[in-house]
Order: structure tokens, then sequence, then C-alpha cells
């Protein structure tokens, strides 16, 4: 409930027409509506977290709402350096998506009443599920159809925000650094901006640094204690197979 919250909110900051292929609820209903729906599903959810009575658990989850609002206003009001950082835009994508799968898997992990240590080797899958699958989000953003992807396609450059794929690319070619930094504002930037990606190894060097970010959520699942359930044997090797998943995934 709180990631379609994040959505419908998203959609409208963002100006989206779709959203996993029909039209989005800000263009069907407009902002107004579309805001309320997600301000209902965040309320709902509040009262879903309160009703399990565990205060650990409620602090988490208040944190994530935090950190999904933190991200989206650091993607929003970067300076020109900012906006050239690759650190900045690693931090912005934990807050903004990372946090609340990292955080999520943390909250079941307390909720079946697990050790610390298991605790915290949740957290670490979640964190590291949730970067490589943003990370390929953005390369989706390149590499995608509308059709495909069932949402609008090279909407981040067009809004003007700069993923992994160009920041990699600019170490290629540093007279895109220009570009970035006046925000793909001239007629022809965003052009200009796809023909260096296209040329650079940005897309690749972002699905290693996605592979490698799936391996490290691979490896907590590997750490967990042993056990030899062989349900608890099925759930992990489901776990470990979803880190491919956002890898291969194309829409
Ligand atoms: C999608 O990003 C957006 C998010 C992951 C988070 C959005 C968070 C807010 C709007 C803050 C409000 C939060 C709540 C809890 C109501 P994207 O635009 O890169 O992805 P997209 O291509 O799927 O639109
Ligand atoms: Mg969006």
């Amino acid at each position: 409930m709180i990631h379609v919250a994040s959505l419908l909110h998203d959609d409208v900051l963002d100006d989206a027409d779709t959203r996993r292929g029909i039209g989005s609820l800000n263009a069907v209903m407009g902002n107004k509506l579309a805001v309320l729906a997600g301000d209902f599903l965040l309320s709902r959810a509040c009262v879903a977290l309160a009703s399990l009575k565990n205060t650990e658990v409620v602090s988490l989850l208040a944190t994530v709402v935090e950190h999904l609002v933190t991200g989206e206003t650091m993607q929003m009001t970067t300076t020109s350096e900012q906006r050239l950082s690759m650190e900045y835009y690693l931090q912005k994508t934990y807050y903004k998506t990372a946090s609340l799968i990292s955080n999520s898997c943390k909250a079941i992990a307390l909720l079946a009443g697990q050790t610390a240590e298991v605790s915290i080797l949740a957290f670490d899958y979640g964190k590291n599920l949730g970067l490589a699958f943003q990370l390929i989000d953005d390369v989706l953003d390149f590499t995608g159809t509308s059709s495909s992807l069932g949402k609008g396609s090279l909407s981040d450059i067009r809004h003007g925000i700069v993923t992994a794929p160009i920041l990699f690319a600019i170490e290629e070619f540093p007279e895109l650094r220009p570009i970035v930094d006046r925000g793909f504002d001239k007629p022809g930037d965003v052009d200009l901006a796809l023909d260096y990606l296209g040329r650079s190894r940005g897309i690749q060097r972002t699905r290693e640094l996605a592979q490698k970010h799936a391996n490290l959520a691979s490896s907590a699942i590997d750490s967990l204690p042993d056990n030899d359930d062989e349900d608890v044997q099925i759930s992990r090797r489901a776990l470990v197979e979803l880190t491919q998943r956002v890898i291969t995934r194309n829409k």
C-alpha cells in the first residue's frame, strides 16, 4: 500500500500518462483525486501497521515514508554538483527505492521473532535487491519502449533527471557534462545525450553495478543460519532467484 501510494504521488509529480499499461490515475481523474487516493492508501497502511502493535516495526516503516519523501525531494532539488555525483545518485536511490524493501524485509524478520543477526541480513538482502532493481529501472527508462514498460520511456532524461547510465557515460565523454549541467534544457540536448550514451558503456556499466548488488543480496541469503527444513530451502531459493529476475527483467 505504501508503494502504490508513493507511485500515485510520483505520477502526479512526473505528470505521467500511463502506469502498468493503463491510464495513470492523475491522467484519468486529475491530480487532486490522485493525491487523495495516495493519502488514503497511506493512511490505510498506517492503520494496518498500528494493528501489529510492534513499535519497532512501526518505527521502521515510518522511516520508510520519511525516506521516500527525502529521495523524491533529493531528485527534485539538485545543485549542479549533486547532479553529477554518483554518490548522491546512489544515496537518493536508497531513499527512493531500496529503503522500502530493506526495512520491510527487516520488519518481517522481527515480526517472525528472528535474531538481530538475521534481521540485519534481511535488511542487507532488501537493500541490495532494491538498489539492483532501481539501477535496472533506470536502464529500462532508456532501453524499454512505452508499451513494454507500461509507462512512459525516456521519462527521466526528459525531466532533467540524471541516472547511472548518463553518469557512467560522462566518464567516457566529458562533453556530456555541460548538457547534463543545464538539465538537457536546450533543443536537441536529449538527442545529443542519447547519442553519447549509445556510444558509451553507460548502459553496460549500470547493468554490471546492478549485478554486483544482486550478488550481494544473494550472499545475504547464503549467510543465513543453516536450516535443513524443505520449506525454508524453497523460500531461500526463491529469494535468490528474485535477485536474478530483477536483472533480467525487461519491464
Ligand atoms: C518512482 O520513481 C517513485 C518512487 C519510488 C517514490 C516516490 C515517492 C514520493 C512521490 C513521495 C511520497 C511518498 C508517499 C509514501 C505517499 P520513478 O519516477 O523513477 O519511477 P517510475 O518510472 O515507475 O515512475
Ligand atoms: Mg515516475
